[in-house]
């Protein structure tokens, strides 16, 4: 299986000490592949909010070559690992740059059935609302499975025993999930999908083209999957009213 793994530190520190022991750990369950994308090496300028991938689509970026590359590798993973440091409250500027930079995938969500798992680092404080974050980032991007791990060192190093365990106890975890079919969606996941279903109709053109290829105007979720019919007419419902107050195409 391959995972890759996106640094959200611009050095080597504590994040990457910490995927290093999750890399280990996995590497002790099975038969895995590690592809790292890390900061200090993104050949990424800021994403200039130009609305082009939204509205022509991802190649239209000033700088799709670069956004290809590692959406590409996002693609072909079987497990994605997203993790950042907790800078001034947030994760890292590079990590949010990275993540604005494909956010194309919020509207054109592609990454279905990959396993996620979400890591932050931090030395004392707001490491749950950044792992929240992250996975929300994955679920967005269509990778609806994360195991979260939030690390808070208090001064401590990655290699203190507590840690330590945390990490591993997390990466078992993660791959147990990794060789887990995906969870059936939860009423979250409908109501969102019915809001990207209505939000994709309000002028993002390669959106629309995207979604109408797909059939997802038609259909009640991503991909097939049985979904309980309380839930359906939840989602149902939701649509319905989007469309009535949004001003979408008629
Ligand atoms: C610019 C900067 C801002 C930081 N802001 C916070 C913060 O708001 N809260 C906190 O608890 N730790 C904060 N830290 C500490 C880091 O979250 C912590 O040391 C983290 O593990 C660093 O990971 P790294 O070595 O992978 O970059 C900050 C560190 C830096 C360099």
């Amino acid at each position: 299986m391959k995972i890759v793994i996106v640094n959200g530190s611009i050095k080597k520190g504590a994040t990457y000490e910490t995927l290093k022991v999750i890399e280990n750990t996995l590497t002790n369950q099975g038969d895995y592949d590690f592809e790292y994308i890390h900061m200090k090496d993104l050949e990424l300028g800021f994403c200039k909010s130009c609305f082009r991938c939204f509205l022509e689509g991802e190649d239209a970026c000033y700088q799709s070559n670069q956004v290809k590359v590692y959406a590409d590798m996002l693609r072909q993973a079987d497990g994605i690992i997203f993790s950042s440091p907790v800078y001034a409250m947030n994760v890292s500027g590079a990590m949010k740059n990275f993540i604005d930079s494909l956010t194309f995938l919020f509207h054109r969500p592609e990454l279905f059935h990959k396993k996620g798992m979400a890591v932050v680092t931090t030395m004392g404080s707001h490491s749950k609302d950044n792992v929240n974050y992250l996975k929300k980032v994955l679920s967005a991007f269509g990778v609806k499975d994360t195991i979260k791990l939030d690390i808070t060192l208090f001064g401590r190093p990655v290699s203190h025993e507590k840690i330590t365990t945390k990490i591993e106890k997390s990466a078992r975890k993660y791959h147990h999930l990794l060789h887990q079919k995906t969870k059936s969606p939860t009423i979250k996941d409908l109501i969102w999908f019915s809001m990207w279903k209505a939000n994709t109709q309000i002028e993002h053109k390669a959106d629309y083209k995207y979604w109408t290829e797909k059939g997802w105007y038609k259909a009640d979720y991503y991909y097939p999957v049985k979904i309980n019919p309380i839930k359906k007419l939840i989602g149902r419902v939701t649509y319905k009213f989007l469309i009535s107050v949004m001003p979408v195409k008629s």
